[in-house]
């Protein structure tokens, strides 16, 4: 079987990795990197830590408006997909890069597969729900983290070619983890409690008044606040004067690896965040999660009573952070880390060498 894969942003090159890994020994995989993500902590360094192979093409795109970047890629994209022939087409999330790469599968020969599909926040206004949802809706075959997810596309007249994977990136994550107890990582220390927040959506740093009233939640706090910024807030911080506030009401530091970042989700009293991703980390971690936003894909998540939601206003983030100790027993919600083995079984059988299922 001939895969073309493609990522471009971080949490993608984080469930890749979990894939690339299971396509190794007995298929053929064309890696596209986009270039959406360029700087090394948000790139490069996921690359070494998690053995991806180097990408076969990496397109350079880089940042823009949304209809540029996508646009750019989908030019770029089509050339490859058209010279490399691919059996099937795989993308991973929401990203600009993911509906890029949907697009030009959709309207090309090979077949289409979508990993986390199924995924819903209801939120128009995130430009990943507009991604996944044409993504899901393109797509030949679609891998759910779970049940919910494919409930989900049922209800939307999804129902061939849907597959009940897990979450690829708990396979990562499992694996990660282990070789991580020994390890010591450079970079600045922590403390022994503290909150470790994550903060990147574009509702949350696009608006002044919501990134100041998450600031002013974490100055409120005790406990310190690890915040390793990705450089879309950096800039919204400087944008807005507000690097002095944020570095008083936290530990302000760059991204961090990916081991090192498990392993502080692992040790936090609490994560907050808005991120997909970090999320499920915190659950898989046995850490409490506050959810900056209003809306979640991961549902499950709050349901059981491991994360809450509490938007961007300022008390009732402290509240919910002061809140968030002892979450009830854990059910399993997104398999059990073995999604990337089941993944391409599935694709084994679907597409094989055979090519499109279009
Ligand atoms: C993107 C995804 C988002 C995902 C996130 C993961 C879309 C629409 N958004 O958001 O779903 O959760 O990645 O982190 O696809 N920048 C840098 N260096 C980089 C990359 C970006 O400085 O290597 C800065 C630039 O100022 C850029 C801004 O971050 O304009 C936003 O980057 P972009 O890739 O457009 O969106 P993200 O916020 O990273
Ligand atoms: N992550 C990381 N270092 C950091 C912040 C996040 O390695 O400093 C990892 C995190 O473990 C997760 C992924 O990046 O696997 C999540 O990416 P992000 O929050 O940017 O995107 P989202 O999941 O919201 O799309």
């Amino acid at each position: 079987m001939n895969v073309l894969s493609v990522v471009g942003a971080r949490p993608q090159f984080v469930k890749a990795a979990a894939v690339s890994q299971q396509l190794q020994d007995d298929h053929e995989e064309v890696m596209v990197h986009t270039g959406q993500h360029y700087d090394p902590e948000l790139s490069a360094v996921f690359f070494d830590e998690l053995a991806l192979p180097e990408p076969d093409f990496q397109l350079g795109i880089g940042s823009a408006s949304h209809a540029r970047q996508t646009a750019e890629m989908m030019i770029e994209l089509e050339r490859i997909v058209d010279d490399e022939s691919p059996d099937v087409v795989l993308v991973y999330g929401d990203t600009n890069s993911t509906v890029a790469g949907a697009l030009v599968a959709a309207k090309s020969s090979p077949a289409l597969a979508h990993v986390e599909a199924g995924l819903r926040s209801h939120d128009w206004s995130m430009p990943e729900e507009v991604n996944r949802r044409i993504t899901d809706h393109c797509s030949d075959l679609l891998f759910t983290p779970g049940d919910h997810a494919k409930d989900t596309l049922e209800q939307e007249g999804i129902t061939e070619g849907v597959f009940v994977s897990g979450d690829v990136m708990y396979d990562t994550l499992l694996q990660i983890r282990d070789q991580l107890r020994a390890t010591e990582f450079d970079g600045p220390a922590v403390p022994d409690e503290y909150v470790l927040a994550t903060v990147h959506r574009a509702k949350n740093t696009d608006t002044r008044d919501r990134l100041e009233a998450i600031l002013d939640a974490f100055a409120q706090l005790s406990v310190p606040v690890v915040f390793p910024a990705h450089p879309r807030t950096v800039a919204a911080l400087d944008e807005y004067g507000l690097r002095e506030r944020a570095m008083a009401a936290t530990r302000l530091i760059d991204p961090v690896n990916y081991g090192r970042f498990i392993t502080l989700v692992e040790g936090a009293t609490c994560v907050a965040t808005d991120s997909g991703g970090v999320q499920k980390e915190a659950f898989y971690l046995d850490t409490p999660c506050v959810t900056l936003r209003e809306t979640t894909e991961w549902v499950e998540t709050v349901d059981a009573g491991w994360n809450t939601l509490v938007g961007a206003e300022t008390e009732q983030i402290v509240d919910a952070i002061r809140a968030a100790a002892d979450p009830p027993a854990k059910p399993d919600l997104y398999g059990s880390g073995n999604a990337a083995v089941r993944i391409v079984r599935h694709l084994e059988q679907q597409v094989g060498d055979s090519g499109s299922q279009n």
